[in-house]
């Protein structure tokens, strides 16, 4: 393994020798056009620097974990690829493409918070119905079919008896659940998650893996996931970077939870770092 180097990627599961089951890889990823790339981003607020070099390569298929401490730029990398956050300096491509515009509607994004004011007018229901292109349809002409169309995510995600719900009075977990729903509506090409269930309830948090999982099989889905629950990022990613402002680390999940890794991600001091490829 390397640092600020693409890639030597993930072995297929069945040759890889520690024994756990990780996200199945899709094709020969280390070949393909990345679907998330960013090429030496650099973002400063105020002067202070947040992000410096970083680099990502994001193959399709791939469940990819930022992993990081409090403060150390996850949400501010996941905003500048969505071209929320301008980078200072660098470059960010989706899909072979740096006009981010013409590409964000293959990208579903559950922000880590989002407050609302409570006089916001929107019901649950309507709130859905924006990420939908037939929204008048499902609204005017043919309520049903749409509305059957979507249930079981609305279901699986606990989010059906909330439809008629204002969206502003939801608890903070009932509102992720409705974020979660509402970034799966339009089956994305990627999504971006910032510590997706923060605040849902473990069986809300098995089932939005699980609809995941089926997803990511169905459609090929890219997703990547911030999340400092380490044993979900275990389970679930195929690969993760460490960001502490540099990405410090990448690797398999368990290339990157050995101890130095780790240490080098949550500890105060980054220095470059080598650590070499264990037998796979
Ligand atoms: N718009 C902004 N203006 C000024 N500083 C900002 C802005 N956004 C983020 N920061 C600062 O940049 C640093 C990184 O913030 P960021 O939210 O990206 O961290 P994070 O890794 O997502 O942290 P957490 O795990 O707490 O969510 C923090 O010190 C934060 O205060
Ligand atoms: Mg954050």
């Amino acid at each position: 393994m390397k640092f600020f180097d693409p890639l030597p990627r993930l072995k297929p599961a069945e040759e890889c020798s520690c024994g756990h089951q990780h996200a199945p890889r899709v094709g020969d990823a280390s070949q393909a056009m990345p679907v998330v790339e960013v090429i030496q981003g650099e973002v400063a607020f105020n002067g202070t620097p947040i992000l410096r070099g970083v680099n990502l390569r994001i193959p399709r298929g791939e469940i990819v974990a930022l992993i990081g401490p409090n403060g150390s730029g996850k949400t501010t990398l996941l905003r500048s690829i969505l071209g929320l956050q301008r980078l200072d300096a660098g470059e960010v491509r989706l899909f072979g493409s740096s006009d981010l515009p013409s590409v964000m509607s293959r990208v579903g994004y559950v922000p880590q918070k989002l407050s609302l004011d409570r006089s916001f007018p929107l019901s649950v229901r309507e709130f859905l119905a924006l990420r939908l292109k037939k929204t008048r349809s499902w609204f005017w002409q043919t309520p049903r079919t749409i509305e059957d169309a979507i249930r079981p995510t609305l279901v699986e995600m606990g989010v059906e008896p909330l439809l008629d719900k204002p969206i502003a009075r939801l608890s903070g977990g009932q509102l992720q659940r409705v974020l979660i729903a509402f970034s799966l509506l339009q089956e994305p090409d990627l999504l971006l998650l910032d510590e997706p269930t923060a605040g849902v309830d473990s069986p809300g948090e098995q089932s939005f893996y699980e609809m995941i999982g089926r997803v990511h099989q169905l459609h090929q889905l890219t997703v990547v996931l911030v999340s400092h629950d380490l044993s979900m990022v275990y389970r679930h990613a195929s690969w993760v970077y460490a960001l502490n402002g540099v990405i410090c680390c990448e690797g398999t999940p368990e290339q990157v939870m050995n101890a130095d890794s780790l240490k080098q991600a949550y500890g105060i001091h980054v220095a470059p770092y080598h650590h070499h490829h264990h037998a796979h």
